[in-house]
């Protein structure tokens, strides 16, 4: 697994398409394959093998329609509605637009009000966050607008064992409710608040399909560590968050038009990028997401829901 990789030769097996790391711990890119047609049962073991090993890959000059994006998704699992607080994209629900459009935004409120960090694992407030994401650029910038994701297997691995011991026997609380700094437009507040997701998920997650234990910990959604006192939660929290991003758990994508990004929400953490509001840029992609279990710690214990539904198919 990557945490060994600094000790394996680069990729060995023989595969159906073309797997590259980009860093020691996360992040490969793919090639060899067209993902805008029904793939070869062996090129879809073949990227699902990467992925969960390499936590995030990318793919290359890979134009699709929503359709195709959709029927690519479909063969890793079940598609949830493209946003559960958002929605879909008119007679698309399976896909969530992203789009940056500077001038749509109050750029002084966004350098003013952003929040400190971007950095989220997607809808963790759900009892089953999605299992994986993938995005596809459509238009994209000619520079900036980069996508940085970080391993949460790698981070977990990095902490003193006395530290692992002490988080695998935590749980922490996930809600979908905006950071308090940020005061949302009244139309996000109601959406919010009509889909108001809490829940809550061990600390240290064990990967289903490879039994890795993850620092499930991404900022945005997670907002205390249940059966700590408030002080001690944000300051273990503070302390989480700034080793989970270390540079050397991270990947950074630059993207291009065409490409794709495709990576397991159960092992990874990403920020979408910030620094595409203080340019004159526009940003259109697109993404699908594939429908998630109930995480499960350590002890076996399975998440619990506090409040809202699961997640389900589209
Ligand atoms: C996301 O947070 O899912 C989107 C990432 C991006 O826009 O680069």
């Amino acid at each position: 697994m990557p945490s060994d990789a600094t000790s394996q030769a680069p990729e060995t097996m023989p595969l159906s398409v073309e797997v590259t790391p980009l860093a020691i711990h996360i992040g490969a890119e793919i090639s060899g394959v067209d993902l805008s047609r029904p793939l070869p049962p062996e090129q879809v073991r073949d990227i699902r093998a990467a992925l969960l090993k390499w936590k995030v890959v990318f793919f290359r000059d890979q134009p699709m329609t929503h359709r195709q994006h959709i029927e690519f998704s479909r063969q890793f699992g079940a598609l949830t509605p493209g946003h559960v607080v958002y929605g879909g994209d008119g007679e698309f629900p399976e896909i969530y637009p992203i789009t940056k459009h500077r001038t749509a935004n109050n750029f002084q409120d966004q350098v003013l009000l952003r929040p400190w960090t971007g950095w989220h694992t997607d809808l963790t407030a759900a009892i089953n966050p999605p299992m994986a994401s993938i995005l596809r650029g459509v238009i994209v910038p000619p520079y900036g607008g980069d996508t940085q994701f970080t391993s949460l297997v790698a981070a977990y691995n990095a902490l003193s064992p006395t530290m692992r011991g002490f988080v695998d026997g935590l749980r922490g609380i996930h809600r979908n409710a905006p950071p308090q700094e940020v005061k949302a437009g009244k139309e996000y507040e109601e959406l919010v608040q009509k889909r108001t997701l809490i829940s809550e998920h061990p600390l240290v997650r064990v990967h289903p399909e490879t039994g890795e234990r993850a620092l499930y910990a991404g900022p945005i959604h997670l907002k205390s560590i249940a059966g700590l006192s408030p002080r001690e939660s944000q300051v273990l929290l503070e302390m989480l968050w700034e080793h989970l991003v270390r540079t050397e758990f991270t990947v950074r994508f630059k993207w291009e038009p065409g490409s794709v990004a495709f990576w397991d929400n159960r092992a990874a953490c990403h920020l979408a990028p910030r620094d595409i509001f203080d340019s004159d840029f526009d940003r259109e992609f697109y993404r699908t997401t594939l429908v998630g279990d109930v995480p499960v710690g350590v002890d076996g214990k399975r998440s619990t829901s506090l409040q809202g539904d699961p997640i389900t198919a589209a």
